[in-house]
């Protein structure tokens, strides 16, 4: 069985909020690169780095499950190459982070449309979540080919498809139920949505799940994304008065 890794000295988190699902929009390779003459690949390369700082980050952090958002729906509008990139950079991380994301008993799943995937990403999908599945350290859901409207109209099909059998009665239909046909089933809300590189929108991320999320824009780019970026949009989230619709504190 894997160990529970070690918790950050406590003078590191003092005084921290710590969220437990932090959704994270990974923006800003493509300018990253550009700023240092580089490609945009090297950009989406660099990145790969910041993922296994802030899968550390998680861990030391005790947050319960972070959301990685590495490939959206939309993100087909992009050039072939650029694509086949990023799909084979997938696919090298797990090919050298499987075992240690393993040992660190973390517990791995990919969200978002699997249909029109290769079979090749296919099984190395499927791998990493066997390998990881009797895992119950951090939960890292990587959203890759997801998109939150994509994602709440199959729930909507797969719901209707259970009216239409007669197994399920429209007013048995509730958010609970909703939840329960997302990508995310099994795993809080988000608390805090980060997106880096400056830009302020959700890019149909989690769009049901973050009704509550605080949102915490970062204005550096993700290859530079680092604990001490990490702790500043923790402060931030850790000063916001969180009501959910009451009066607060
Ligand atoms: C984020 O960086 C990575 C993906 C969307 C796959 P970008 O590639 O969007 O970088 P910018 O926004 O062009 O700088
Ligand atoms: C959002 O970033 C998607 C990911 C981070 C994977 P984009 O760079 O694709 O978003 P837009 O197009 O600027 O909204
Ligand atoms: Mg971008």
């Amino acid at each position: 069985m894997s160990t529970q890794p070690a918790a950050i000295p406590i003078e590191r988190a003092e005084g921290l909020k710590i969220p437990r699902h932090i959704g994270v929009i990974m923006d800003g390779n493509g300018r990253w690169a550009k700023q240092r003459g580089l490609s945009r690949s090297d950009g989406h390369r660099a990145g790969v780095e910041a993922v296994r700082r802030i899968v550390k980050l998680a861990i030391d952090y005790q947050v319960e499950c972070l959301t990685l958002f590495s490939f959206s729906a939309e993100n087909w509008r992009r050039p072939p190459d650029e694509i086949k990139f990023i799909f084979g950079l997938l696919r090298r991380f797990v090919a050298s982070d499987l075992d240690r994301l393993a040992e660190q008993n973390v517990k791995v799943r990919i969200i978002g449309v699997r249909d029109g995937l290769d079979s090749g990403l296919l099984g190395i999908i499927e791998e990493v979540e066997r390998r990881t599945a009797s895992n119950d350290g951090l939960d890292l859901l990587i959203a890759f080919n997801y998109g939150a409207k994509v994602e709440i109209a199959r729930a909507a099909r797969a719901i209707a498809r259970k009216v239409a059998l007669g197994e399920l009665a429209p007013d048995a239909i509730d958010e609970a139920l909703i939840e329960k046909h997302l990508d995310t089933f099994g795993v809080p809300d988000p608390d805090l949505i980060l997106r880096t590189s400056g830009e302020m929108r959700l890019s149909n991320f989690l769009l049901w799940q973050s009704a509550y999320a605080e949102l915490v824009f970062i204005d550096e780019n993700w290859p530079d994304f680092d604990e001490a970026v990490f702790v500043k949009a923790l402060k931030v989230y850790s000063l916001r008065d969180r009501r959910f619709g009451g009066v607060g504190s």
